[in-house]
């Protein structure tokens, strides 16, 4: 169901701003960076077409990303500050966009209904990863594909040590974020074959960009 002009929420009033602060502390906002989609998050979405589901999708910021060959794209986001953003950018767009609340354990969409699940910057906020990679394979279509662009642990025993001295203050400020995630294990462990996989620094964490698909 395409997002109308009439599903828009508008942003919250000071008032309300005030009183969602604990959400936000959460669920940073801003993701963005610096109100443009990073290179990375473009490059996650390169290529995708049929039936597009990102999970802990944000404020939309990649939602001008995606390619004409999507024919619909569905966004999970528990966050109300977020979806308003989200719906605020979907208005722009011709491919058809859904915007749900959900959570990363329990995801609004039927079994076996999404060709991709894109997971930008969330697994390494998933309370229960390896659940929340079930409920990914549970709605890939068969054939369907696991996009993503996550923290990963470093392989670097220095960087690895620098990363866990940081963890417990990053995670409280970062809606959770564990930048010491061994992400590509947990993808494996799930269940799923790693297609292609870049692995790179930004912003001094480790990060890993790839694709996988159920075994
Ligand atoms: C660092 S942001 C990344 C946002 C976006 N994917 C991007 O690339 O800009 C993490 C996102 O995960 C969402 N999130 C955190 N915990 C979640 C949960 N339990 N269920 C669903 N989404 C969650 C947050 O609301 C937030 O939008």
């Amino acid at each position: 169901m395409a997002t109308r002009t009439d599903d828009l929420v508008e942003p919250p009033d000071s008032g309300r701003y005030f009183s969602d602060g604990v959400e936000q502390f959460h669920h940073p906002r801003p993701v963005c960076d610096g109100f443009e989609p990073t290179r990375q998050r473009r490059r996650l979405l390169a290529g995708l077409s049929g039936r597009v589901l990102e999970i802990g999708a944000g404020d939309g910021v990649k939602l001008a990303c995606y390619p004409s060959s999507v024919d619909e794209i569905v966004l999970v986001e528990p966050d109300q500050f977020l979806r308003a953003a989200a719906r605020g950018v979907a208005k722009y767009l011709s491919t058809p966009v859904r915007i749900v609340e959900g959570s990363l354990r329990h995801l609004p969409v039927e079994d076996a209904s999404c060709e991709a699940v894109v997971c930008s910057l969330v697994l390494c906020c998933a309370a229960q990863v390896g659940e929340t990679l079930e409920e990914v394979r549970r709605v890939l279509a068969p054939g369907g594909e696991l996009r993503f662009y996550e923290h990963q642990r470093s392989g670097n025993p220095a960087v690895m040590l620098a990363e866990s001295l940081v963890t417990p203050l990053w995670s409280r400020a970062a809606g959770g974020c564990q930048p010491t995630r061994d992400t590509v294990a947990a993808i494996r462990k799930a269940g799923f074959a790693i297609e292609s996989l870049d692995r790179f620094a930004f912003r001094h964490f480790s990060h890993v960009l790839g694709v996988a698909r159920p075994s």
